[in-house]
């Protein structure tokens, strides 16, 4: 959420570094990077529903899908919520890897204030599952297409792990 009370979401990836303590690295030019550095507060929405990706991701979600909540945003549909103030904001050195070259960002470190569960069995979802998952969907189709595509395979195989 903005300073000035303006709800958004994005997905981002989140590291637990701790007891009670998350971390997370913001890309700068994120409108969440922005906005934690204003307040220092952010909620991590667990959610399950692919189509609130796809919006956060290209846009924001619509003001309906957050709750009346005020000062924080809290999506309706979150299988749980995890609310967190910021404890540090540190820059990282610039960024030359596979994911963007020379990416300015910043690094997060908060400390939990509090947990809810609207589902018990709540789990995020994790990309490093996904990928793995895909890795051996082509790995196991390798012997059964011509030279040209195999190596088109291992192609993707190779980003999906460095990712
Ligand atoms: C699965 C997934 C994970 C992402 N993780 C991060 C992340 O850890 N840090 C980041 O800065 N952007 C991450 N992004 C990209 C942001 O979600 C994207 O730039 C988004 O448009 C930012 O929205 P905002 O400007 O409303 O903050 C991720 C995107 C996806 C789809």
């Amino acid at each position: 959420m903005s300073k000035d009370g303006v709800k958004n979401a994005a997905p981002i990836g989140i590291v637990c570094k701790g007891k009670n303590k998350l971390g997370c690295r913001l890309f700068v030019g994120t409108k969440t990077l922005k906005n934690i550095m204003e307040t220092r507060k952010y909620v991590v929405n667990i959610i399950f529903n692919l189509i609130n990706f796809v919006k956060s991701t290209i846009g924001n979600l619509d003001t309906e899908e957050f709750t009346d909540d005020e000062n924080i945003a809290i999506l309706k549909n979150a299988e749980a919520y995890i609310i967190c103030d910021v404890t540090d904001i540190r820059k990282m050195d610039l960024i030359k890897d596979h994911v963007t070259s020379n990416g300015e960002a910043y690094i997060i470190s908060s400390d939990v204030v509090k947990i809810v569960k609207n589902n018990p069995c709540a789990k995020a979802l994790n990309r490093g599952v996904f990928a793995l998952l895909e890795c051996l969907t082509n790995y196991t189709r390798l012997d059964l297409v011509i030279l040209g595509a195999k190596a088109n395979i291992k192609f993707h195989m190779f980003q999906m792990a460095v990712h």
